[in-house]
């Protein structure tokens, strides 16, 4: 049963039920069967082993695998039927069970999928932003019309957590639109889309005119949006720059300067928590999330709704002196990025990785006004997926 075929240069791609292409792949070149699975070797002389019951369970047939969804049909298998026949042909992997199902694997798709190689890194991982970082800028006109400056502003803001987008039109409600190219827009107790500017009654410190402090939004939901956009679609008032930091990055720095302050802030969960007359929303998390790697992977910073610190009496000034050092480091002039949104100017940031805040305005000198919403960041790697099918 030692299948060692030759190879047709015209072979063609079997159906996997998978929209991620796999067609450029190398083909099969022999499969040497075993009692508990087989060893394949491709035609870049590649080769993995993988058992039968790994094949069983990714088995592409109609009963295996819905036609439409996509979506995998077949139980999880504890014991699995015999193989009578392994056969590689044209490429591909022909298995024939003891039971009369019968599997056929795309070599390609196998090749992609063999142990040991990850999953195709269409994403960019996150990049701290170096000495002088200077964001991406994108035109609406290639973000909305090409393939390539979507691609561009979606990679810039995985990457580095922020990216601008420039010349757009001055039209209400275009936040939303340019947002529904990604995906829903998510929507939280100030609704899915909000106006910010200086209104009577504000329930929030953004909805004055006073300066924000560097912050993230909704630290004190259990998932704060991961993606805000923010459309400038008036600013001709004097002040209300817009300001930035790299969560990341000064995180980085606290580490460095201060490990005791560091392990303080990323080990001790504090209260969060915001109130009107409809809610009360609060979480108990660390100002610092870390990964199983020790990773910074989330910054909750926002000053207005700290809720009461209730730490055992010891640990309270040590927790302060270390949310201080932290604040200050996200305030010194090398950390921050500013600049001032011009009207059908965009700028987009990963909530849980960037603070942003703004300098003060004078109301009475002229009109600021922005329009935001907030995005899932599965919906920014979903899209770029989908844009890689087409690459
Ligand atoms: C906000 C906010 C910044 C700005 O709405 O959450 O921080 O520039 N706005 O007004
Ligand atoms: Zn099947
Ligand atoms: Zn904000």
């Amino acid at each position: 049963m030692d299948a060692a075929a030759p190879h047709a240069a015209t072979a063609k791609p079997l159906e996997m039920h998978e929209l991620a292409p796999y067609a450029e792949a190398p083909r099969l070149r022999d499969g040497r069967p075993d009692e508990a699975g087989i060893t394949l070797a491709w035609e870049d002389g590649e080769q993995a082993r993988l058992p039968w019951l790994w094949l069983r369970d990714h088995c592409a047939c109609d009963a295996c695998r819905h036609a439409q969804t996509r979506e995998r049909l077949v139980l999880p298998l504890a014991a699995i039927a015999r193989l009578r026949e392994a056969r590689v042909e044209a490429g591909h992997l022909h298995l024939a069970w003891q039971d009369g199902h019968q599997s056929r694997f795309d070599g390609g798709w196998l090749h992609q999928r063999r142990p040991g190689v990850e999953a195709p890194a269409a994403l960019p991982a996150p990049r701290p932003w170096p000495e002088g970082f200077r964001p991406e800028r994108v035109d609406h006109a290639d973000f909305t019309g090409h393939v390539e400056g979507e691609r561009a502003w979606l990679e810039a803001l995985l990457r580095d957590g922020l990216v601008l987008l420039e010349q757009g039109p001055l039209a209400d409600e275009e936040v939303s639109r340019l947002a529904t190219r990604i995906g829903p827009l998510r929507p939280t107790n100030f609704g899915a889309r909000f106006d910010v500017r200086s209104k009577p009654n504000p329930n929030n410190a953004a909805y004055t005119a006073i300066g924000l402090a560097l912050h993230t939004d909704l630290p004190n939901w259990r998932q704060p949006p991961d993606i805000q956009l923010l459309y400038c679609l008036e600013n001709d008032a004097e002040g209300g720059e817009s300001l930035f930091a790299d969560g990341y990055r000064v995180a980085e720095a606290l580490r460095r300067e201060d490990p005791e302050a560091f392990r303080l802030l990323s080990e001790t969960p504090i209260d969060f928590r915001f109130q009107d007359e409809e809610q009360d929303i609060a979480v108990r998390a660390p100002i610092l999330a870390c990964d199983a790697e020790g990773r910074v992977v989330e910054v909750r910073f926002n000053n207005w709704i700290r809720d009461t610190l209730r730490l055992p009496a010891e640990t309270l000034e040590a927790w302060y002196a270390a949310y201080h050092r932290f604040w200050a480091l996200l305030h010194e002039p090398r950390h921050r990025l500013e600049f001032s949104l011009a009207p059908g100017e965009m700028v987009a940031f990963d909530n849980r990785r960037v603070l942003h805040g703004r300098g003060a305005f004078d109301p009475d000198s002229g009109r600021r006004h922005l329009q935001g919403t907030y995005l899932d960041r599965d919906m920014l790697e979903s899209r770029l997926r989908v844009l890689a099918r087409e690459a």
